[in-house]
This record gives structure tokens, sequence and C-alpha cells, in this order.
């Protein structure tokens, strides 16, 4: 398996590597202020190395958290569906859970994988974490992929999967999304994302690697394979996602800003701190890449 990380000399931040895989803390700088150009290209040159940066102690408001997001590509505003919207900026989604909120966003995805256009980058701020639990698990998928032996990379060449927002949303333990006044903010959700076409496997422009773009949660079949066929190759696939080597496990503090490049990662909230309360601000970039099935 290759490794993403090595040590790269940084003139405005600190990149420190948390394992080889995936993963990086960076240092020495407040998101607080204004970034200057030169100090965010270098952020953006750790999201490519390491896939998912974390930034401890960031004391910053919804509105810096969007200032900073625009550094990276378009910031869209978020649409009251599956996450609230916050009242301060409406780019900014809220995601909390307590006793009367369980936690359910313990499945395997890519953010927003089921769009057309999906996101690009998901910036989570944590505001309020439970003082045990909580955690969140991300996977290098281009690690997932340079790991198939070259049989398998064959057969996924050139393949194109579907993605479908249902798959996820149509689940039992989704349904009190649906509940009450919810019901009409999700069913126009349903209705924006139709199944969608997205290749199997991505080349990613900047570094020109390719990684799997497959998630548990919305991709429903991968086209031209029998039905079994299908279902069989997914299962595999989501279960070598699995392997520990390809991933982080990370445990938030107050604070820590988390940026992550949806392309090449998917994530897992694990769900073990009900009733706690944990609250996260999200902010997404979308890029001008579209991925082309
Ligand atoms: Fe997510």
């Amino acid at each position: 398996m290759a490794a993403v990380a090595e040590a790269k000399t940084c003139r405005h931040i600190s990149v420190r590597p948390i394992n080889p895989a995936i993963g990086a803390e960076i240092t020495s700088v407040d998101l607080s202020r204004e970034l200057d150009a030169a100090t965010a290209a270098e952020i953006m040159d750790a999201i490519l190395d390491h896939l998912v940066v974390f930034f401890p102690g960031q004391d910053i408001t919804p509105d810096r958290q969007a200032a900073f997001a625009r550094h990276f590509g378009d910031v869209p505003v978020v649409p009251d569906s599956m996450f609230r919207v916050h009242a301060d900026n409406p780019c900014v989604s809220v995601l909390e859970n307590d006793a009367e909120r369980p936690p359910t966003v313990n499945n395997w995805h890519s953010d927003y994988s089921f769009a057309a256009k999906p996101d690009f980058l998901s910036i989570l701020h944590a505001r309020s974490i439970p003082d045990v639990g909580g955690d969140t698990i991300w996977v290098n998928m281009y690690a997932a992929y340079e790991a198939l032996t070259d049989p398998m990379k064959a057969h996924l060449e050139g393949r194109v999967a579907t993605h479908d927002f249902m798959k996820l949303y149509e689940r039992p333990f989704k349904r009190h999304l649906w509940e009450g006044e919810r019901f009409q903010y999700m069913e126009a959700a349903r209705l924006e994302h139709p199944p969608v076409r997205h290749p199997a496997v991505r080349t990613i422009p900047e570094t020109g690697r390719r990684a799997l773009y497959i998630n548990e949660s919305f991709t429903r079949n991968i086209e031209g394979l029998d039905e079994r066929e299908s279902a069989s190759l997914l299962d595999y696939l989501f279960e070598h996602i699995r392997t520990p080597e390809f991933q982080i496990r990370y445990r938030w503090e107050p604070g820590t800003l988390v940026v992550w490049d949806n392309r090449v990662t998917v994530h897992y909230a694990v769900a073990d701190y009900h009733p706690r309360h944990r609250l996260m601000h999200r902010v997404t970039v979308l890029n001008h890449e579209v991925p082309q099935a």
C-alpha cells in the first residue's frame, strides 16, 4: 500500500502526519483571521497529501468558517433538509445530537455522492464534544484502490456506479428525518436528487492518482453487471474499505476544525455517545470539476 504521508517543509503552517495512510494535524495558523493566499495554498497542498487535516483549538464563528471555506472553491447555501441551517449563516449546517436526537450518521459515506455535483471538501467545526465517544473515522480511497489486485482493477476499469440518495434515507433508522414538519424538506431533497452516475474509479486531476469512488450508503449498483454480480462486487469493496490500515479514527476536542476531500475518502461518525450532547457546524465546498460517467 502506498502511503501518502511524508514530512514537507511549509513556510506558513506546520503539518504533522498522524499516521502513514491518512490524516495530519495543522498548527501555527489562526483561522479566526483572514488567510493570505500563500497559507491557503499550503493548506490545500496538505489536504491533497493527507486527505483529512485537523486544526486543533480554533475559536471561530460560523461566518469565519464560511470565509475560510471560500479559499478552496464555491461555498453553497445549504438547504434545510437532513441537517438544520444555522441562523447566522445560510452556508452552515448544524449537526446536533443529544438525548432527544440520537446520532444516526454511523454509516460509511462520501458527502453528497448522490448529487450530480458532489461535495468537494467538507469542513466541520467541533462546538461541543461528549466527554467520551463521538469519534469520526475516515478511509483513504487511494489506498483502498491501490491495494486491489491488478485483475480486480481491470474488472473495475471504466465501470460506472449508480448513487442514490434514497438508498440511505429510505432506511428505517432514518425514518425520524421524515416525520412532522421535516417531511417537506426531505421530500424536496428526494425530488432534487434522482439517482446519478459516477465512475467507480476516479483519477484526481491534481495528483494524477486513482481512487475508488463507491460508498455503502449511496452506491446502489455497478452498471453492466447482473444484479447479483453487482451486489457481490459492491459487498466485497465495502468490506475491503474497512481495512484498518486505510483508516484514521480521530478523537475530537472542542474547537477542532477538520477539512476532508470527499473525492478520495469515505467517513463514518461513530454513534456511541447517546444521550450525550455533540454539536458540529458544517460547511461544504464545491469545485468546478464534476466527475464524468
Ligand atoms: Fe458526512
